[in-house]
């Protein structure tokens, strides 16, 4: 494959003061991009407030002969989300790539979480996406071309204690994603998601011996490729870290048929939860209506 650029794209990054973001901000940059480097700059919990971490890497892009502007508004409220791509239009006329990738955390037991951390989290990984996705994906619709990256977590789509709240906001990426990409399909508007696995603030206690073997640089070429006119793939999940680039999908088993006019008994469905389970001959949906059409051939 040829060299893989992004000029006369402009990219929004959020959360690109630091982490994951920042090492996408300057790839992308690297290799033409013009970027809007967001990043309230507040602390992991989501608190505080500072324009440093935007402001740097932005600096940052300049010092090596990339275009940027930093960009410090909050994800998590309509406004905000608004700004920040009314941003990219009034600086550099397009928005062509954005990556949701901004995000707090607020680990709590289930039993003990308040609503408050609830909804700081929903806020800014879910409504924060929500926020900032849906003025780009008007413009990307007038302009033809669009390219979304959403950052959820294996913490959602596998499962992780003390993580309701962020495992509730990373799936609900995945449904955003995913019908964004159904949406998008006519405007050539691509969405994925990815899982990322990387040492930053917000992981370094919690990875123990892997730490120094999950490098955010290891995240960032998945992420640039999904990101560019190269990328050929949409609707789709990716785990990715420590140098392994892998799929993550939703499966749909054929599982069991109870019969055309029959109501089985709730015994009989515990009898087959063998066969309801099997994951042999599993299909990956596109959409409900694969599964739609599933089910209408059995009722043929
Ligand atoms: P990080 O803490 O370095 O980066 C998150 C950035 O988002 C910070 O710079 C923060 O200031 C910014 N941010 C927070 N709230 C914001 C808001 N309301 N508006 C704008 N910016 C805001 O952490 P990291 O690891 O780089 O995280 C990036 C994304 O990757 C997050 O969505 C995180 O949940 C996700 N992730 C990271 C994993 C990892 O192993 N590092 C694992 C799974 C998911």
């Amino acid at each position: 494959m040829g060299d893989i650029r992004y000029d006369k794209r402009v990219a929004v990054i959020t959360g690109a003061g630091g982490g994951l973001g920042k090492t996408y901000a300057l790839l992308l940059a690297s290799r033409g991009a013009k970027v809007v480097v967001n990043d309230l700059g507040g602390k992991p919990d989501g608190t505080g407030a500072s324009h440093s971490a935007a402001d740097q890497t932005a600096q940052e892009i300049r010092d090596q002969g990339g275009e940027a502007i930093a960009n410090y508004d909050s994800v998590s409220t309509p406004e905000g989300g608004e700004a920040i791509i009314k941003a990219a239009l009034d600086k550099f006329g397009r928005v062509d790539i954005v990556i949701n990738n901004a995000g707090v955390l607020r680990d709590k037991t289930f039993a003990k979480l308040t609503p408050e951390e609830l909804n700081v989290v929903l806020d800014v990984h879910l409504k924060g996406a929500f926020f900032v996705s849906q003025p780009a994906f008007r413009a990307m619709k007038t302009q033809n071309y669009g390219r979304f990256v959403f950052t959820a977590s294996a913490a959602g789509l596998f499962g992780n204690f003390g993580q309701t709240n962020y495992g509730a906001a990373k799936m609900g990426l995945v449904g955003l994603s995913n019908v964004l990409a159904i949406e998008g399909a006519k405007n050539n508007i691509r969405s994925n998601v990815i899982a990322p696995i990387a040492k930053t603030r917000m992981t370094e206690e919690l990875l123990g011996p892997l730490a120094e073997f999950v490098k955010p640089e290891l995240v960032t070429p998945l992420v640039a490729y999904l990101a560019s006119e190269a990328c050929e793939v949409t609707h789709e999940i990716f785990s990715v870290g420590g140098g392994r680039y892998a799929r993550i999908f939703i499966g749909l088993t054929p599982g069991w048929f109870a019969g055309k006019d029959t109501v089985p008994k709730v015994e009989d469905v515990a009898d087959h939860m063998a066969q309801i389970r099997s994951t042999a001959d599993y299909i990956i949906p596109d959409g409900i209506g694969d599964e739609m059409r599933q089910i209408a051939k059995l009722l043929r």
